[in-house]
């Protein structure tokens, strides 16, 4: 007799940071570093908790692979490129906090085209 299947929990969240750590996005580790600096940086912000919590995860490949960090937010389905340490604090802040897209860092938003620049 199998044991009955155990559903996962995994709490409120406000919003999911999705971070590509795949191999052709994580030359010379700067994804990785990212995504490690995000704990610090979301508790910072205050969205380790509360209304706006948020969420991170890592990901193996998005299938984007040019211009990382590559960084999607979701549920918004918006999909950010050259995501420095500077560019993610203008996103925690301008996004994740005041729920206003970074334009000029958008190359996708779901349910429209590519963003050509
Ligand atoms: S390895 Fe990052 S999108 Fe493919």
């Amino acid at each position: 007799m199998s044991e009955p299947v155990v559903k996962p929990k995994i709490g409120y969240y406000h919003r999911h940071l999705l971070v590509c750590t795949g191999p052709r996005c994580n030359a010379e580790g700067v994804p990785q570093a990212l995504f490690d600096s995000l704990g610090g940086k979301l508790k910072a912000a205050g969205l380790d908790a509360g209304d706006l919590r948020v969420k991170r995860s890592r990901v193996g490949c998005f299938a984007a692979c040019k211009g990382g960090p590559i960084v999607c937010v979701q549920p918004d389905g918006t999909w950010y490129y050259n995501v420095t340490p500077e560019n993610m604090d203008r996103i925690i802040e301008q996004h994740l906090r005041q729920g206003q897209r970074v334009d000029e860092l958008v190359f996708h938003q779901a349910g429209a085209p590519d963003i050509e620049t």
